[in-house]
């Protein structure tokens, strides 16, 4: 019997199909992500590994797996494994894309909306008792219809956040590797380049990879470039801005705003960045939906079952 290890508790319907198909499925007692020693132990036996993004697969991982055939990561980002170390030793790797569409572009805009509109810090100042009644200058923010949105990677998650806008009537920009004619052709959007995307945009928002070629891609002189009222929103991966400078950005004022769901050493913050009323922030939910993560468990499970029965992975990376 073939066995596949989930390194965290995902959605049952996920764990069904793993057993439906006759494998046997060893999930982390814990819930809390396993430490090196317990990975590096518990994939000595597996055939199919169902990853977390926090879990770091490398070339130590592959060698203490001599079975291992398949990794699927309960993600769409995959910055957390070593594809070269994969494909040395023969093992697929594949993600969860499309299912969690939907659901991170919502959190883009969730974010946009709040940083925007400062809606957590007038929350907690309700609640702190501190609003005295209506006034003509409290609380002012950012309006959102009829503004410039400079998306920065039109891929399925950019676009769909681009395509949400059509309500608000946003004029769209991308910035991208190649062109997204489907996008250009629904929402008008418009490639320009990544400087004139920042002068432009009155809110950015990040949809690439993690992975060298992006790391901090988004730093001083980026933020340098923005419009002080402009408002960065991530949802994609931390290391993509330079959050020491955001911090310095943000204090400034020199922008507006800023709406993170990922943080440069997550979980650990920058020195500064909680404490900063114009930075909203949020705990890496962009696919936190109880559809999505099923969907995304399902989808894993497809993958991990198609190449253990010697088929190709449905969304190989
Ligand atoms: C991903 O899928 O990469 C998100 O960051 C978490 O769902």
């Amino acid at each position: 019997m073939k066995t596949v290890l989930v390194t965290r508790r995902v959605p049952a319907p996920g764990l069904s199909l793993l057993r439906a198909r006759g494998f046997r499925v060893a999930v982390s007692a814990k819930d809390r992500p396993m430490s090196r020693t317990e990975l590096l132990r518990a994939v000595k036996n597996a055939d199919g590994l169902l990853s977390q993004l926090v879990d770091r697969i490398d070339a130590e991982v592959f060698a203490a797996a001599p079975r291992l055939r398949v990794v699927a990561n309960y993600a769409v980002g995959h910055d957390n494994i070593d594809k070269d170390a994969a494909r040395a030793r023969g093992v697929a790797v594949t993600n969860t894309p499309d299912v969690l569409t939907e659901a991170t572009a919502e959190m883009a805009w969730a974010l946009l909306l709040a940083a925007a509109r400062r809606v957590p810090e007038g929350d907690r100042a309700v609640r702190a008792g501190d609003f005295n009644g209506w006034a003509p200058g409290l609380h002012l923010g950012q309006g959102v219809s009829g503004k410039t949105l400079g998306i920065v990677g039109a891929g399925r998650i950019g676009a769909a956040v681009a395509r949400m806008s059509a309500g608000f009537r946003l004029r769209v920009l991308y910035w991208g590797r190649s062109r997204n004619r489907p996008l250009e052709k629904d929402v008008g959007a418009r490639r320009v380049s990544l400087d004139r995307l920042l002068r432009e945009s009155d809110f950015v928002t990040l949809h690439l990879p993690g992975s060298p070629g992006t790391r901090r891609l988004i730093g001083r002189r980026e933020l340098g470039l923005m419009k002080p009222t402009a408002v960065l929103v991530n949802t994609a991966r931390g290391t993509i801005v330079d959050e020491k400078a955001l911090v310095a950005a943000l204090r400034r004022k020199r922008i507006f705003a800023a709406g993170l769901d990922v943080f440069e050493k997550e979980p650990a913050l920058a020195p500064g960045l909680a404490r900063l009323p114009n930075a909203v922030l949020a705990p890496h939910a962009g696919s936190a939906t109880l559809e999505t993560r099923t969907r995304m468990a399902v989808l894993a499970a497809e993958n991990i079952a198609a190449v253990l029965a010697g088929r190709k992975p449905l969304t190989p990376v």
